[in-house]
C-alpha cells in the first residue's frame, strides 16, 4: 500500500513521495467530473471542516470550502484574525483546540512559517497547511502539478521558468520541492537580485536531480520552456515599502511577448500587474483553469485525509 493512506497532515509537499502525488492527481481527475458537473456526493456526509485562515484568501478558502460541499460535507470557520477571539487575545493553541472539538480536519492559513505543524502537534484531527508565511503551499503544488500534467501530458522532461518573487512566494517553494520527485526537469529562476530563491529551498533542490539556471530576463529563456510560472511580489511580506516599490512590475508577460511561442501561463494568483490582461483571450492563459483544478485536486486531498484518518 502506498504511503498516502499513512498521512495524517500534509504540512509540507517535502513529506510527499512521487507516488502519494501521483495518487492525489488521479483522484483528482476521477472527482473532475462532480466537481465540473455541479454535483454533489455524499463521500464525507456528515463531516466537518474548519477553516482558520489568519491570512487574506479568496481562491484558496473557497476552493477548499467549495471541495468540501461537493463532497457532502459542511464548513465552519473565519477568515480573519480579526473575525475570531485571537482579536481579543486569544491564542493560537487555545483556537486550534476549539476547532478541534468541532471539526474533523483543519485548514490553516498564518502569516508565520510553521504555525499548521505547531497545530498539528496539538490537535488529533488531520491538519492541511493552506500556507504558511513564506515557507510552504502543498495543496497549491499539487494542483500546478496536476494543471502541468494535464496541459503538458506530463511532468516529467519539464522545462519551467518561475518568475517573479522567488524569495517570498512559498508556491515556488513548495513547487520546486515537488518537481525534485520526477526525472529530468529545468527550472529557470528568474527575479530580481533582492528577490532571489532562498538558500535553504536551493539546498534541496540541489539534492534532486533537477537542473537549475538562472536569467534576469524572460526573454532569455522564453523560447526554452514550456510553463511560465508567473508569480506576485509578495507586498506584505516587505519590511520596508520603498523596497517593494522599486522592484514592483519589474517582470510583466503580455500577448505580444508569447506569440508563436509553445508555452502556457500559470499564475497561483491573485495577479497584480504581471500578466497584462491582453493575455486572458489566448490560448497561453492557463491560470484560471489552473484556479478551477483546485477544486477535484482538493476534492482528493480531503477525500482521503478525512477517510483514513476517522475521529
Ligand atoms: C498564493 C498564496 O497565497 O501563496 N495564492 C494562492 O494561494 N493561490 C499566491 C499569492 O498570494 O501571491
Amino acid at each position: 500500500m502506498i504511503r498516502i493512506f499513512e498521512l495524517k497532515n500534509i504540512i509540507s509537499i517535502k513529506d510527499f513521495e512521487r507516488q502519494d502525488i501521483e495518487y492525489i492527481l488521479d483522484e483528482a481527475s476521477k472527482l473532475e467530473d462532480v466537481a465540473k458537473s455541479r454535483e454533489i456526493s455524499e463521500e464525507l456526509k456528515g463531516k466537518i471542516l474548519g477553516l482558520m485562515f489568519f491570512e487574506p484568501s479568496t481562491r484558496t478558502r473557497m476552493s477548499f470550502e467549495t471541495s468540501m460541499k461537493r463532497l457532502g460535507g459542511e464548513c465552519i470557520g473565519f477568515e480573519s484574525s480579526g473575525s475570531s477571539s485571537v482579536s481579543k487575545g486569544e491564542s493560537i493553541a487555545d483556537t486550534a483546540k476549539m476547532f478541534e472539538g468541532y471539526s474533523d480536519a483543519l485548514v490553516i492559513r498564518h502569516e508565520l512559517e510553521g504555525v499548521s505543524k505547531f497545530i498539528s502537534d496539538i490537535v488529533d484531527v488531520p491538519v492541511i497547511n493552506a500556507g504558511d508565511g513564506a515557507g510552504q503551499h502543498p495543496t497549491q503544488t499539487l494542483l500546478d502539478l496536476y494543471t502541468i500534467k494535464k496541459e503538458i501530458g506530463e511532468i516529467d522532461n519539464l522545462k519551467i521558468a518561475l518568475i517573479g518573487d522567488l524569495k517570498y512566494g512559498r508556491t515556488v517553494h513548495s513547487l520546486s520541492n515537488a518537481l525534485g520527485l520526477y526525472k529530468n526537469v529545468t527550472i529557470y529562476l528568474v527575479s530580481p537580485p533582492e528577490l532571489k530563491m532562498p538558500d535553504e529551498v536551493l539546498h534541496d533542490v540541489n539534492k534532486t536531480n533537477i537542473t537549475l539556471k538562472e536569467a534576469t530576463s524572460i526573454e532569455e529563456i522564453i523560447d526554452d520552456v514550456d510553463v511560465l510560472y508567473v508569480t506576485r511580489i509578495q507586498k506584505e511580506r516587505f519590511g520596508d515599502i520603498d523596497e517593494y516599490l522599486k522592484i514592483k512590475g519589474a517582470y510583466i508577460i503580455n500577448k505580444k511577448m508569447l506569440e508563436g511561442k509553445d508555452l502556457i501561463v500559470m499564475h497561483p494568483l491573485p495577479r497584480i500587474d504581471e500578466i497584462d490582461g491582453d493575455v486572458d483571450d489566448t490560448k497561453y492563459n492557463k491560470y484560471f483553469t489552473q484556479a478551477a483544478n483546485a477544486v477535484p485536486v482538493r476534492m482528493a486531498i480531503l477525500k482521503t485525509l478525512i477517510k483514513n484518518n476517522p475521529k
